[in-house]
């Protein structure tokens, strides 16, 4: 298993482009299933959650046909191209072999039954984060006339005689809407006969992403990005070539990097507009965020002088001078800017409750905590997705951070400085948060199970080392010699 060793104190200085998002990707590469062309998808990043859904895919009969693939479903993902097409409809089973190690595999459910007719997929258990039920991907597919029973573990679903039926579907749940039961019941509506309606829609970025791919392949929908889903079903959907939007959580995470470590981070490709509730507090705990216009090589961020390796990796600046509006800036895609993020040497306290899109995102709430160990007062972190999410608390207590759990809020009291230790975390965001720490701790911070990790960033380290931080993948094997080597 791998560790990252982190010998922390290091500002991050430099420009970095933000990858293509996981969680676009997952429910893009399950429209598949829906299609009768070939999809391309592009900027898909490699993860460990990505090969997984291919390797669902490929169970599902369907096959890569980009080169890169070399015969493999979940064969390696080149230049972050990916081309898939149905070769075998009749396979229609998601096993819990898979299932239980990506709970996304649930946004295949809704494409395989309106496409096949029936699908039956491994019913997701817990996870670190919570229960997670399915209970409303599952009201709403009923909703559209499917049959489902839950046997030995499985979801079974199949479409009623003359198939699904479009009809206005309340998708709220206690925690408010929900992301991929929204994906799920868009696919199958987008081939059921008449008019869909969903109320109380995930708003999410990622589902208008969704929503977008689906409209080019001749699908009729309406009101992506809002709670109210216009569906028209259509007989058939053709394949399609899409870019899906950059990770908005990569962009805020990277963002808290350069706020954690005091530095001067220019980020490409940057989803500002996704982004709104995340830059606000950030803004609010005294992080700057300046538009950027690319030019001739000149500076680095940082005011410091570009060395050769440097000069690489960050073409020239132009601050784009006397806005206000963070989001303005780079390319005209307000989902693709270029933005310099830099902080003030001291880290205002905030308040913030996690919320639905476009409120602060759950997915960035261990990165924002690791953040404000180390602000001049007292914060307020609520969460309201995943009222259990607090998986850092407890390391980010062994780093010398001071946090006081009630139920589902944090008051999180900044220290001077955080201390280097071992820790762990069995969750992507919560082990992106411990690296955060790490990062602007005094010493070394060993974060174990890095697996975690890896399901959601792509080779993290190497992009943190690019930046100046100092950071190795090393194996924990290795790492038990190493410290036995001392202790002897
Ligand atoms: N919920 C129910 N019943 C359901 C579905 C959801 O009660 O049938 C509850 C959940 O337990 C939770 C809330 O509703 O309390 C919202 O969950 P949601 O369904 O929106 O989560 P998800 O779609 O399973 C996606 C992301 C998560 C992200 C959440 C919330 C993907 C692959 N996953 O999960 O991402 O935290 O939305 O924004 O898109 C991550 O990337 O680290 C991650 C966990």
């Amino acid at each position: 298993m791998d560790t990252f060793v982190i010998e922390g104190g290091r500002r991050l200085c430099g420009r970095v482009r933000v990858n293509g998002s996981k969680n676009a990707a997952l429910p893009l590469l399950a429209v598949a299933l829906l299609a009768d062309a070939p999809i391309t998808l592009r900027d898909i990043p490699t993860l460990a959650d990505i090969k997984n859904m291919l390797r669902l895919l490929g169970e599902l009969g369907v096959s890569r046909l980009d080169p890169g693939a070399q015969g493999q479903t979940d064969g390696p993902i080149d230049g972050g191209v990916v081309t898939l097409q149905v070769t075998d409809p009749s396979q229609s089973h998601a096993r819990y072999d898979i299932v239980r190690t990506m709970r996304a595999s649930i946004c295949t459910l809704g494409p395989m039954l309106a496409k096949r007719g029936f699908a039956r997929l491994s019913l997701p258990g817990g996870c670190a984060i919570g229960d997670r039920p399915v209970d409303i991907h599952l009201r709403g597919l009923a909703a559209l006339g499917a049959q489902i029973t839950v046997t030995s573990g499985d979801i079974i679903a199949r479409t009623p005689p003359g198939g699904l039926r479009g009809t206005t579907i309340f998708l709220g749940g206690p925690f408010g809407s929900t992301v991929l039961g929204t994906a799920n019941v868009l696919c199958a509506a987008t081939l059921a006969q008449g008019r869909t309606i969903i109320e109380c829609a995930a708003c999410e970025p990622e589902i208008v992403d969704l929503a977008n791919l689906l409209n080019a392949m001749g699908a009729q929908i309406q009101g992506a990005g809002s709670p109210r889903l216009v569906i028209d079903g259509v007989r058939e959907l053709n394949g399609a070539d899409w870019t899906i939007i950059p990770d908005r959580i990569e962009a805020g995470t990277l963002m808290m990097a350069a706020a954690i470590t005091n530095g001067d981070l220019v980020l490409d490709n940057c989803p500002m507009d996704a982004l709104m509730a995340a830059t606000h507090t950030l803004e609010a705990a005294g992080v700057n965020f300046a538009p950027v216009t690319a030019l001739a090589p000149t500076q680095m961020p940082g005011g410091a002088a570009p060395g050769p390796q440097a000069r690489n990796r960050t073409p020239a600046l132009m601050i784009t001078s006397g806005s206000s509006d963070p989001s303005r800036g780079g390319s005209d895609d307000p989902m693709r800017r270029t933005v310099r993020v830099t902080s003030n040497r001291v880290i205002k306290p905030v308040e913030v409750t996690t919320q639905p899109h476009p409120g602060f995102p759950t997915d960035l709430q261990a990165q924002l905590v690791a953040l404000l160990t180390l602000a001049d007062g007292n914060s307020v972190v609520t969460e309201k997705i995943f009222p259990d999410r607090f998986l850092h608390v407890a390391e980010l207590l062994r780093m010398g951070a001071k946090i006081v759990r009630t139920g589902a809020t944090v008051v999180v009291s900044g220290v001077k400085g955080l201390v280097g230790a071992p820790v762990m975390a069995s969750d992507l965001r919560a082990s992106a948060g411990l690296v955060l720490a790490g990062l602007a701790a005094e010493g070394t911070t060993v974060v174990n199970r890095v697996y975690h990790l890896d399901r959601g960033y792509e080779r993290l380290e190497d992009r943190l080392r690019g930046l100046g931080a100092s950071i190795e993948r090393v194996d924990e094997k290795e790492l038990a010699g190493k410290d036995a080597v001392g202790v002897g």
